[in-house]
């Protein structure tokens, strides 16, 4: 069996996005104005993670038509307005700008480089849920309205997130400029992911393959933590297996022996994003019996404010370490609902910490 490695990679673009046609005729659609050198529809790519977000964009980044000019900005890895646009102009001219140049000589490069190259800007702007509130603003109005910077200069732009409700961050400033189509990217069920997983095996195996017991089992697995991402990681590590023993066939004996460490690698990864304060308030909601956001506050003691400790409950949501819901119950409450067995969780904390 002879295993082609980089399927199995995080940023592998399948040779087919199964289950996706809907949002990428959708993408396609509102991309369509740029072929007549209108400025594209704005969007929102909403979903929780591992539903395909990135891999279509990029897909259709990769595709883009002739006079639209296709940027990728992840914002995970550019985190402030000057590393976001450094990025844009190095996407645009090739080298990284000048050192100490202002951000005001910065933004117009970028703007005069569209307008001279007569092209369409599509900034794809991934992760945006991880900038802050004032930031996702910033950045999304100085695209949209560099027109009025320099004239005819024409941008569109497609915020992907895992928070479903940014668009609720958004100002009154940004929404005179921004009217983003919504695109939702739901969570795959038992069958997509099996399919999946089963077309990334076949991919990713020259003369050899992956039992439908071994499948199963992986599918099971991913479907349990809702988490595709997680899946394919695992069928990676049981693929690498069966080769070390020389095998032709992945059989569910090799997906068992990884399973554990898969899923520590998993958490891990979760909570190598989280700080100290953060991790705090995870145990705390995984060992706590309360389940209302106000109880859990109180019982933290005084140790962080409470705009903080909201702060932090939304990024365990947007990590999908926990889901929260409202409730009424004497005024209208939030609760929390965790998304793991506790066992796991602080099993996984507690060896993340050691
Ligand atoms: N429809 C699909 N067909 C084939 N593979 C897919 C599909 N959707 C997702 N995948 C695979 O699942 C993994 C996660 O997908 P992707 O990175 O696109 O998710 P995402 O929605 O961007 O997640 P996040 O919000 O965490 O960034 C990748 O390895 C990708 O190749
Ligand atoms: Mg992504």
């Amino acid at each position: 069996m002879i295993v082609r490695y980089e399927v199995f990679d995080e940023d592998y673009i399948p040779e087919e996005i199964l289950f996706r046609d809907e949002q990428i005729r959708r993408i396609a659609f509102n991309l369509k104005p740029a072929e007549y050198g209108s400025r594209p529809v704005s969007m929102l790519c909403l979903g929780p993670p591992a539903t395909g977000k990135t891999t279509v964009m990029r897909y259709i980044l990769g595709k883009a038509g002739e006079n639209l000019k296709g940027i990728y900005i992840n914002c995970q890895v550019h985190q402030t307005k000057q590393q976001i646009f450094f990025k844009i102009f190095e996407s645009l001219y090739g080298y990284i700008p000048p050192p100490g140049i202002s951000f005001q000589k910065l933004y117009s490069s970028i703007l005069k480089k569209g307008v001279e190259g007569k092209e369409i800007f599509f900034v794809v702007l991934d992760d945006l849920n991880l900038l802050s509130e004032k930031l996702v603003n910033e950045v999304i109005y100085l695209l949209l309205k560099g027109h009025e910077e320099i004239g005819g200069f024409k941008a569109g732009i497609a915020g992907v997130s895992t928070d479903t409700n940014l668009s609720g961050l958004l100002n009154s400033k940004t929404l005179s400029v921004f009217h983003p189509d919504e695109i939702l990217f739901p969570v795959y069920d038992f069958e997509e992911m099996l399919e999946i997983l089963d077309r990334r095996a076949r991919e990713g195996l020259v003369g050899g393959r992956v039992n439908r017991e071994a499948l199963e089992m992986i599918a099971e697995k991913a479907f349990e933590y809702l988490d595709l991402r997680f899946g394919i990681h695992l069928l990676k590590m049981a693929v690498l297996n069966a080769e070390k023993k020389g095998k032709d066939t992945v059989g569910a004996d090799d997906v068992e022996e990884v399973a554990e460490s898969s899923r520590d690698v998993f958490f891990r990864k979760m909570l190598s994003s989280l700080s100290r304060d953060e991790v705090d308030v995870l145990i705390h909601i995984y060992t706590s019996r309360s389940r209302f956001t106000g109880d859990l506050y109180r019982e933290m003691g005084r140790k962080m404010g409470y705009t903080k400790f909201f702060e932090i409950l939304r990024k365990l949501e947007n990590l999908r370490f926990i889901d929260t819901a409202v409730k009424y119950e004497k005024g209208l409450k939030r609760y929390v609902l965790r998304r793991f067995r506790a066992d796991e969780i602080l099993d996984a904390v507690e060896k993340y910490l050691k």
